[in-house]
């Protein structure tokens, strides 16, 4: 699997990379109320170190989790005891039963390999899915991740974190190294981490989506100062 995130699952929520799960946590609130109604159980596609479960822990929600690193879900089951995590492929798992939501968050969708992986992803979630529930997930377009190409260091006392990332238009691929040094007593941990990720044109999404078996979808930018046509990351919501 290209992302494994390996080593870097241990310092993932400590440099900052939970804050996705958090904002996604209060628009998914946000949802809930202006639907007048929570969902009961939620399949959490690529739930990473849990930090959405831990999130919305007291909310009622049963959550399963799934995700391909072992390390990931090592972390997530140290924070959230009582929900179930599982290792697998999101585009081949099957779990046996049904759920009132799934969720796919955090550009986890940039990252399938191809785009027929996607489309099986799509169609495990639909799978997953009770007849009117929902599937939401969020998409970097082309425009975000030529956001990617850039040098950034982040220098703190606890830590130096560098980014490098190359956007391939022709392609539309994006890889970013993230290399950290973590303060330990007087030494530094390093971790480094290639992520990679893939986009594909909004219609191709729709049509996807729509062969998948969604009859409603939904997509805003996630970003409300983004209109659409300019957005760097769409939000589906699909049924
Ligand atoms: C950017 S992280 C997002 C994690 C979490 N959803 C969040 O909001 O922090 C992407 C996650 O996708 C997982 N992943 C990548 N490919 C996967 C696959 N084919 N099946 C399951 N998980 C996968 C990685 O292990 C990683 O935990």
């Amino acid at each position: 699997m290209r992302n494994a995130y390996g080593a870097f699952a241990r310092y993932y929520d400590y440099l900052g990379w939970d804050k996705f799960a958090k904002d996604a946590a209060v628009r998914l609130k946000a949802f809930f109320r202006l639907r007048c109604e929570k969902p009961l159980t939620i399949l959490d596609f690529a739930c990473g170190t849990g930090e959405l479960e831990k999130t919305l822990a007291g909310s009622g929600i049963k959550f399963t989790g799934v995700d391909a690193s072992s390390e990931m879900l090592r972390i997530a089951r140290g924070k959230c005891r009582g929900v179930k995590f599982v290792q697998g492929d999101v585009a081949t798992i099957r779990l046996g039963k049904k759920f009132d939501m799934v969720l796919f968050l955090f550009y986890s969708a940039n990252h399938m390999n191809s785009r027929s992986h996607l489309l099986r992803v799509f169609k495990n979630a639909r799978h997953h899915l009770r007849e009117d529930g929902y599937f939401i997930f969020d998409f970097l377009t082309a425009i975000g991740l030529e956001r990617w190409e850039h040098i950034d260091i982040r220098q703190k006392k606890e830590f130096t974190v560098i980014t490098n990332g190359f956007y391939y238009p022709d392609e539309l691929k994006a890889d970013i190294f993230i290399e950290a040094f973590v303060k330990k007593g007087k030494l530094y941990d390093r971790v480094f981490q290639k992520v990679a990720a893939r986009t594909y044109p909004p219609s191709d999404i729709l049509k996807g989506l729509a062969t998948s078996g969604f009859e409603k979808i939904l997509a805003s930018s996630y970003n409300p100062v983004e209109e659409i046509e300019e957005a760097s990351r769409l939000w589906f919501v699909c049924s």
